[in-house]
């Protein structure tokens, strides 16, 4: 058995999922980097000068189906250990001048619905498209970044469509982790924290280097007792 294991990271062409491809490849292993602009990855450019063949830069853009179905067939014979979906929104950008489409009273429906299409129906399609790829992997693990502004219980951030997105994706980790538990698939749902991306405008408090290489902790070691729990990249449990 070969330690080097394939990835699929999703949003990988800058913030955290640049930086989990950055650590994965740095530990020797191969990355599936998904982006849905190909003209966009400068940073990715000079990583595959790096890494050569150990980085294959791909196009999906989670948002439409026919893009996750097209890759799929691009990967079909490929075993995929670790599926990494990362790529998320919070909404429109500037995040501050318009979380008002978000807040009770002057809720924006399409904003809602643009949410929920990339935080929740791209991350479960691609579940449910790269099935067979995982089953192939050695590892069979499933990672699904949330946030903890989706726990009910812990927070209390009033932002309607990135909250009840996330809240909508931990219910489908949990529903995921139950289906698939015979096909010896393990899946997570982590909080990255607060990290300082382009997402969160500058107030975080978090750097990307520190928080994958908690998030990559974790995931290293997820076993069947521990699939279907929600953390934070420093291993702590969120309450749903
Ligand atoms: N940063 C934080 O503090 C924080 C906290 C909690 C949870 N998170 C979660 O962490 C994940 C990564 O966020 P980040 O902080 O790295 O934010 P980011 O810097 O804004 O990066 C988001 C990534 O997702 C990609 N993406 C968005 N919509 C997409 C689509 N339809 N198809 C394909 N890719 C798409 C973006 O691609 P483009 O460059 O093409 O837009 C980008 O690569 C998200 O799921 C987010 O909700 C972040």
């Amino acid at each position: 058995m070969s330690d080097q294991k394939k990835y699929l990271v999703t949003g990988a062409n800058r913030g955290l999922g640049l930086e989990f491809t950055k650590q994965i490849l740095n530990q020797d292993h191969i990355v599936y980097a998904a982006c849905r602009n190909i003209d966009d990855i400068d940073e990715l450019q000079l990583l595959s000068e790096k890494y050569q063949e150990n980085l294959i830069v791909v196009k999906l853009d989670i948002n439409n189906h026919d893009s996750i179905i097209e890759l799929n067939d691009r990967l079909e014979d490929v075993a995929i250990d670790v599926m990494i979906n990362n790529a998320g929104t919070i909404g429109p950008l500037p995040y501050f001048e318009n979380t008002y489409k978000q807040h009770f009273g002057t809720i924006d429906y399409d904003v809602w619905s643009d949410v929920f299409k990339t935080n929740l129906f791209g991350p479960v399609k691609m579940a449910e498209t790269f099935l067979e790829q995982i089953k192939k992997g050695q590892d069979k693990k499933m990672i699904f970044i949330s946030s903890v502004v989706g726990s009910i219980a812990d927070d209390h951030q009033k932002a309607f469509a990135y909250a009840t997105s996330k809240t909508a994706l931990n219910k489908s980790v949990a529903l995921l982790a139950d289906i698939l538990k015979d096909e010896e698939i393990k899946v997570l749902a982590m909080c990255p924290g607060y990290v300082k991306t382009r997402m969160n405008g500058g107030g975080a408090n978090l750097e990307p280097q520190e928080s994958i290489e908690g998030m990559l902790k974790q995931i290293n070691d997820l076993d069947t007792e521990s699939s279907g729990t929600f953390v934070r990249y420093n291993g702590e449990d969120i309450n749903w």
